[in-house]
């Protein structure tokens, strides 16, 4: 692991089409993301992660990337991001761009000269079976769009090709080996992209689909962990304070490939869907069960279960991010009020490793249910525009409303920056004050050790960081732990006695030095 500034950060993760538009075109822009950069340091965030902001036909979001190396028009130049990058540093924010490794758009021109039937230095940069009617095995594929007779591989949708970063145990004619050098030549490709946006500013990346390299690849991912690994010494040799993200959701795996950080992500039915999100069983609604719901069935150790172990594995490798939301996800006060969001923030803000805030979450933007833009289907609603403020569409942008990427939350009482700015028990207040202790506690931030000193069931879940004490207690029901609790306490929701026991009134949380 090399970049020490990861001890005392905390990520906002902006979505940039969606979070402030200066030129009034509807959709966000880098000058808005400067603009707000004194905002986003008024909440104590002191990264960004910035969504793909590369040119791209966007049939999902961005994601399918038709040139890494020059920004898409919609949100500026070139000149703009690095503007933001050197703005961002001014005020000892770090920026994060997003990385798209697995899969390009199927408009890339490597694809264009890929799929062209005489040879060329692209021909196996994708993964192609030699003959127009054979399947690519058990990979998902396309057929009978190229002159060249063959069908290719793709990584996620049909706009997105993938990559080829060849397969680990190669078993057919077409199936290149992992130290192939046409294959040795894509991840080639990807060090120099990286290479580019390191050296105009930026400090790291969010990887996307980071296990999705090698194909075929063992459960221990030996053959993607592989690439990764290649990555990191280029970055510790070249870039040693460049941070790298994965987007894995298995961190003992992504962090021993390389990473310093990787997603703790709400796959379904896994420990932290159990915190904010359990309402889902295969797509369909059910009743939240979720740990902060106040009338849930409360039990932290659906979540313990699996992170405990994770966290004893790793902690001493890298660090396991937790977060608020991202874009592919309901946001949490899809099910949560702000009250109850308040419990939840402030227990994963004090969790160890490197959290992340989703643009929106600290005023408790709801999810909207709206139809499918840009591939976004479900995630749409998690992607609307940021709510500053009463009056033209919330305060995002000047242009007409038919104009804008996504509808602004209609209610009447949508929240917004503006509002709660004023009012010191506001969810946006809340977020800034707990951040603002990580920052001033080291033993909230990301290393100090966690430890469980009470997780039962229908008692209040009390854990260690490091020398301090944290209870939290999200239910309706009163809740005490058989822990003897004592010291000053340096931030309190709702009412705790301390003492031999602990008793934490209903919905309340407290930190004890
Ligand atoms: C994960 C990204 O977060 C998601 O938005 C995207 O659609 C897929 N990867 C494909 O790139």
């Amino acid at each position: 692991m090399a970049a020490t500034w990861l001890k005392d950060t905390v990520f906002y993760e902006i979505y940039p089409q969606s979070f402030y538009d200066t030129n009034g075109d509807g959709i966000g822009d880098f000058n808005g993301i400067i603009e707000k950069l004194d905002y986003i340091k008024s909440l104590g965030c002191n990264a960004l992660w910035i969504n793909p902001c590369f040119d791209s036909p966007f049939k999902d979001a961005g994601y399918d990337v038709r040139d890494y190396k020059k920004v898409a028009p919609r949100y500026g130049t070139n000149n703009d991001l690095y503007r933001l990058f050197g703005e961002a540093h001014k005020k000892g924010i770090k920026v994060l761009l997003d990385l798209v490794p697995g899969h390009t758009s199927e408009e890339h021109p490597w694809f264009l000269e890929s799929q062209k039937e005489e040879k060329n230095e692209y021909t196996n940069r994708y993964i192609w079976t030699d003959f127009c009617f054979q399947p690519a095995g058990d990979l998902n594929y396309v057929g009978g769009e190229s002159q060249r007779s063959g069908t290719y591989a793709l990584n996620f949708f049909k706009c997105q090709p993938a990559l080829n970063y060849g397969f680990l145990n190669p078993t057919e004619p077409w199936q290149l080996p992992i130290d192939h050098p046409d294959v040795i030549a894509t991840r080639e490709a990807l060090k120099d992209i990286m290479r580019f946006w390191l050296s105009h500013g930026c400090d790291g990346f969010r990887v996307d689909m980071a296990a999705s390299l090698v194909k075929h690849d063992d459960e221990k991912k030996t053959g993607t962990s592989a690439v990764w690994l290649d990555v990191r010494k280029m970055l510790d040799e070249e870039f040693p304070d460049a941070a790298m993200v994965a987007e894995w959701s298995n961190p003992p795996l992504a962090l021993r490939a390389g990473y310093d950080m990787d997603f703790y992500l709400n796959h379904p039915g896994n420990g932290y869907s159990t915190l904010m999100r359990d309402y889902f069983v295969n797509d369909k609604k059910k009743e939240d069960n979720s740990y902060f719901k106040k009338d849930g069935d409360g039990d932290i150790n659906r979540f313990l279960d699996e992170y405990l172990k994770w966290y004893e594995d790793t902690k001493e490798v890298g660090y396991i991010s937790m977060l608020t939301c991202n874009h592919d996800t309901n946001r949490p006060r899809y099910t949560l009020e702000p009250d109850e969001l308040k419990l939840a923030y402030a227990f994963l803000f004090t969790m160890p490793g490197v959290p992340f805030l989703y643009y929106g979450d600290e005023i408790g933007m709801r999810y909207l249910e709206l139809s499918t833009h840009e591939g976004g289907y479900f995630r749409t609603g998690a992607r609307t525009p940021m709510q500053w403020k009463r009056g033209k569409n919330l305060g995002f942008s000047e242009g007409c409303e038919d104009s804008l990427y996504l509808p602004v939350d209609d209610s009447v009482d949508a929240p917004t920056v503006e509002a709660q700015d004023k009012d010191p028990d506001s969810l946006l207040n809340m977020v800034r004050d707990i951040i603002a202790l990580r920052h001033s506690e080291e033993d909230l931030q990301a290393d100090a050790e966690f430890k469980v000193l009470c997780a039962e069931k229908g008692k209040a879940f009390v854990y260690k960081r490091g020398d301090l004490t944290i209870a939290v207690n999200p239910s309706l029901k009163e809740q005490k732990a058989p822990v003897s609790v004592k010291g000053e306490v340096l931030y309190i929701i709702g009412n705790a006695t301390l003492g031999e026991q602990i008793t934490l009134a209903p919905q309340s949380f407290v930190i004890v030095k």
